[in-house]
């Protein structure tokens, strides 16, 4: 694996490749914020099976950040990271700091509506996040210029938000949206999860216990009883501050009017100081 930390870098290297190929090289990315897990290695690996390169960028975003704390916490492993990567056979491994990304205001800047997504859930409880994430993502993808580009279900509404702008911007780029991938007991894989001391960590798998009760029970039960059911568990459960457990409109995110609606639940809690989501497509 070859790592670049600078983008003139990557752009000679992956132009020399296209000129050894006739320009029919299918490059494939991986955007990440590093503190990779098996997660991040199943969209490498579905990458590497897709295109004839891939690279994994980590990034660790500051604009999306909206506590300071949150992003002096995000752990840093690069090493660790690199040896995965190495061990899984990804291509490139694009690491810039954020002077490369951020080159002046103007990379900052954003020429697209992110619409409802800004204002519910994640987007209501994490002001400007979505902003942030959008922009990282098309610097991203113009330094890159991928032909695919893979990301983790966990978060739900960043792949409605990457879904919308790739298609309201025209981008030729084709989405993958890949499946969570869980630990043993059920807990979404999850940068944030090193973080969990054990007493934590213990509880955690509550979420998807909750979530598994409001997929098996969707067709039986009314939504608010599961809902209320569910929000019942998680605050009863020692080290949890429930911020939210909806069943909503998959494609919309607004309150289900008819039971043959697509439907997700989707949760966000702290569990001690680690905030943790997750989802579940139960229709
Ligand atoms: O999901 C993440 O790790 C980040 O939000 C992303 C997509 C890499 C943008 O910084």
């Amino acid at each position: 694996m070859i790592l670049f930390k600078e983008t003139a870098g990557l752009h000679q290297h992956l132009s020399g490749i296209a000129k050894d190929y006739a320009g029919v090289v299918n490059i494939g990315l991986v955007p990440t914020m590093g503190a990779l897990h098996e997660g991040h290695l199943s969209l490498i690996k579905k990458s590497i099976a897709q295109n004839s390169i891939t690279v994994c960028s980590i990034f660790v975003n500051p604009l999306q950040f909206n506590n300071a704390s949150d992003l002096e916490k995000y752990p840093h492993t690069l090493e660790a990271d690199m040896e995965l990567l190495n061990s899984v056979g990804c291509d490139i491994l694009f690491a810039p700091n954020a002077r490369e990304i951020y080159r002046n205001e103007e990379d900052k800047k954003l020429n697209f509506d992110i619409g409802f997504l800004d204002s519910l859930f994640e987007g209501a409880l994490r002001p400007g996040h979505f902003k942030g994430v959008a922009i990282v993502v098309h610097r991203l993808f113009d330094i890159v210029k991928p032909t695919n580009a893979y990301f983790g279900l966990k978060d739900y509404q960043q792949c409605m938000l990457i879904s919308k702008m790739v298609k309201d911007l025209a981008l030729p780029i084709t989405l993958h949206l890949c499946p969570t991938l869980r630990e043993p007991d059920g807990l979404a894989m999850s940068s944030r999860n090193m973080r969990l001391p054990a007493e934590a960590r213990k509880v955690a798998t509550k979420i998807y216990e909750v979530l598994e009760y409001a997929r098996i029970n969707y067709r039986t039960q009314n939504i608010t009883t599961i809902e209320s059911w569910c929000k019942s568990q998680l605050s009863a459960t020692p080290l949890y501050q429930l911020e939210y457990f909806n069943i909503v409109n998959a494609e919309t995110l607004l309150p289900i009017a008819s039971p043959d609606e697509p439907a997700v639940a989707l949760c966000a809690a702290f569990v001690g100081e680690v905030r943790l989501i997750d989802n579940m497509v139960i229709n």
